[in-house]
């Protein structure tokens, strides 16, 4: 239907247009996470400043779902406090696991895009890992 070719435009443009790829200097926080049901891996890096992700970016190798998610992820966390990013992941696993998520203030954006991922189990840690690589780093560099 209609709302899924918009959803495989949406991911496909993440995927050819990655935004934040590439990485970091100076000062960051660095994760390496890999799907280890495929190998495939990215690495995180992240800029916590004032309690907020100031900034994002993303390397890796992976299927279109993973990387137009890290794509995805950075885009929607950055500039939020991490307690946000958290909350946000949570509420993209609660979507991955098909359970009614509360997205309270939250406008998803662009994420939406991937919640048919949901009827692919397979294919739910390509969507959830970087996102799990996001919260890695938050939470080993004691943010929260
Ligand atoms: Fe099989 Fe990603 S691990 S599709
Ligand atoms: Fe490896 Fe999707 S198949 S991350």
């Amino acid at each position: 239907n209609q709302l899924d070719t918009l959803y495989r435009q949406v991911i496909m443009d993440h995927y050819k247009n990655p935004r934040n790829r590439g990485e970091l200097d100076g000062d960051s926080l660095t994760v390496n996470m890999n799907n280890p049901t495929c190998g495939d891996r990215i690495q995180l890096q992240m800029k916590v400043e004032d309690g907020k992700i100031s900034d994002a970016k993303f390397t890796g190798e992976g299927c279109s779902i993973s990387l137009s998610s890290a794509s995805m992820m950075t885009q929607a966390v950055k500039g939020l406090p991490v307690e946000d990013a958290l909350k946000l992941s949570e509420i993209f696993s609660d979507i991955m696991l098909g359970k009614d998520a509360d997205y309270g203030d939250f406008d998803l954006g662009d994420i939406e895009a991937l919640q048919g991922v949901a009827k692919f189990p397979a294919r739910i840690k390509c969507a959830t890992l970087a996102w799990k690589a996001m919260e890695k780093g938050i939470k080993e560099d004691g943010q929260v």
